[in-house]
């Protein structure tokens, strides 16, 4: 793997996902071993969302991730700035708002919605400060952030067995099941350099969130990080 992989402009990222999108979904599934579901789950409970609120689900991608808010009766927006990846989930989910958008500058007013959610895009986001910010100024005074992202296993046999010798695995892995390799060894080294759950709760207080916490999902391997606007 290269330090290259890391360095990808914006419109890179959103191309990388355009080529994998029609087959994203089962992707997961299968790297996760069916894991993913259940984080879902985890997020949809953090979110609490309820009819009448509206909730961002930012970096949707095909909006599988929207869809337990949508379910819980809030008006969801899936925002993406992969057209390739809105473009399958339109076609999925025709009833659905799928707006073009890039996490650093959102196309929303300040205080829209009750809940900003973001579910494994954050550490494809090359600004991560910017991107924090943008959520606070498009969340309504005391709405609340939900950040579902890959994280560092708690236990430190097992984080330096998932980081040292699984994540190398990856990419063969992704290789016999994935039609974008390339994208996976990206998946493999950004989990690799995204910072641990307690500097990424800073970097939430940095740009305005308070009463920042986070639980950790499968021994770390994913961390929920929720925050609230003053
Ligand atoms: C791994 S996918 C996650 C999709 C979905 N949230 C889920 O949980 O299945 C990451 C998504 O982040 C999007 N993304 C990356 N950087 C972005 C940015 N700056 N603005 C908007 N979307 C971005 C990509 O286009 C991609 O669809």
């Amino acid at each position: 793997m290269t330090r290259a992989s890391l360095d990808k402009q914006p419109h890179e990222v959103a191309s990388m996902f355009d080529d994998v999108a029609a087959h994203y979904d089962l992707t997961n599934d299968v790297l996760s071993l069916g894991q993913a579901r259940l984080w879902r789950k985890e997020v949809a409970k953090a979110v609490d969302a309820r009819p009448a609120q509206k909730v961002l689900d930012l970096a949707a991608g095909t909006a599988t991730s929207s869809r337990p808010f949508a379910a819980a009766g809030a008006y969801t927006v899936p925002c993406d700035f992969s057209l390739g990846m809105l473009k399958v989930g339109k076609e999925r989910q025709p009833h659905m708002p799928f707006t073009a958008g890039d996490a650093t500058k959102l196309p929303f007013r300040d205080d829209t919605f009750d809940a900003v959610t973001i579910s494994f895009g954050l550490r494809n986001v090359q600004d991560t400060d910017a991107a924090l910010r943008e959520m606070y100024r498009v969340t309504k005074p005391g709405g609340r952030v939900v950040i579902c992202e890959f994280s560092q296993p708690t236990w430190k046999p097992f984080r330096t067995v998932y980081t040292e010798y699984l994540m190398r695995a990856l990419p063969p892995v992704a290789t016999a099941v994935s039609s974008n390799p390339e994208a996976y060894v990206y998946l493999a080294e950004s989990i690799r350099a995204w910072p641990a759950q307690p500097e990424l709760a800073e970097k939430l207080q940095k740009a305005g969130w308070s009463k920042v916490a986070w639980r950790n999902l499968t021994g770390g391997i994913v961390a929920l990080h929720r925050g609230f606007k003053a």
